[in-house]
């Protein structure tokens, strides 16, 4: 990480760098546990949140992370600011760096939107989602939850089913999960399963059955409603009756497998309460981890700029 001014995706991401930012991370769940949770890592940084798509994991857990290290934190959505006046993204960007941002987190409905951020401020720019590319953070977050459960990703049995054609948290999975060393399938619709995929080595399927039989980790993914056309699929119960993660899929995995789900969830759609909320599911783990990899990267990223 010592080389790494932006995240932007987990393309290209090394397994020294992850399993540094999730070493890291370790050491700031301890952070978080103390009864002060208050760090004088970032102090004297200015950490903004740029979000043009709604969120409540994503802006809160980096708004708290910076703050539980003594980085004043601001946000500005696009909804609110002169954006709406028709102001440029670099322009947006230029103003936010003069005004002393060490850090812009970024989320936009534009696949490679922050690339081109990064490309224009001198600042470090952190991708918290881009379209249907990447979502960096989600998958480090969950790649952290995997190994602090199961204590190494290498080898893991990973089923990922849902919406995988227009999920960045899948892609950013992948090729994070890749570096890692997991066995990963991707399943669902045929017209939701991007075939291309195959070529990076995953497996692909339609059938529940076979890609969550024998998993280790088992993880939902939402139905995007909003990024989908028509006619991807012929309605929600016909998705949720063949495609959805409920008791009698979840039996199939491993007897020691965790269920996860980025969030949020569409309960009833994806997964059912009854997984959702089971002994193994981690899903509200995800979201605590989620606060100390943001805190991990902030840190690493602001050690780098100021070094
Ligand atoms: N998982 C995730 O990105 O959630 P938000 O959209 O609430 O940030």
């Amino acid at each position: 990480m010592q080389q790494r001014k932006h995240l932007l995706g987990m393309r290209g991401v090394s397994a020294t760098e992850i399993d540094e930012i999730l070493d890291v991370a370790n050491s700031m769940k301890h952070i978080l546990s103390a009864p002060s949770k208050k760090s004088a890592h970032l102090t004297g940084k200015s950490i903004v949140t740029l979000f043009y798509e709604n969120s409540t994991r994503t802006r809160m857990s980096f708004e708290m992370a910076a703050k539980y290290m003594s980085a004043s934190a601001s946000n500005i959505s696009a909804s609110t600011s002169s954006i709406t006046k028709g102001e440029t993204l670099i322009d947006t960007g230029r103003t936010l760096e003069r005004m002393g941002s060490d850090v812009i987190i970024m989320r936009h409905p534009m696949s490679g939107a922050p690339h081109l951020l990064s490309r224009n401020v001198h600042c470090s720019v952190i991708n918290a989602g881009d379209g249907m590319n990447e979502h960096p953070t989600q998958a480090l977050l969950d790649m952290f939850t995997m190994r602090d459960k199961k204590g190494t990703i290498k080898g893991l049995k990973v089923a990922i089913v849902g919406d995988v054609l227009h999920s960045r948290v899948a892609r950013s999975n992948l090729w994070g999960l890749q570096t890692m060393g997991a066995d990963v399938t991707f399943c669902a619709p045929a017209t939701l399963l991007p075939p291309e995929f195959e070529q990076t080595g995953v497996h692909l399927t339609f059938d529940v059955k076979e890609a969550v039989r024998g998993a280790d980790v088992v993880m939902g993914l939402r139905i995007q409603r909003e990024r989908q056309q028509s006619g991807l699929f012929p309605s929600v119960r016909e998705y949720n009756q063949f495609f959805g993660i409920d008791d009698e899929i979840a039996a199939l995995a491993d007897k020691d497998a965790i269920f996860m789900h980025p969030g949020p969830m569409n309960r009833g759609v994806e997964i059912t309460s009854s997984v959702a909320d089971c002994a193994r599911s981690t899903i509200d783990e995800q979201v605590a981890n989620g606060v100390a990899v943001r805190m991990a990267l902030l840190f690493l990223l602001t050690r780098r700029v100021s070094a």
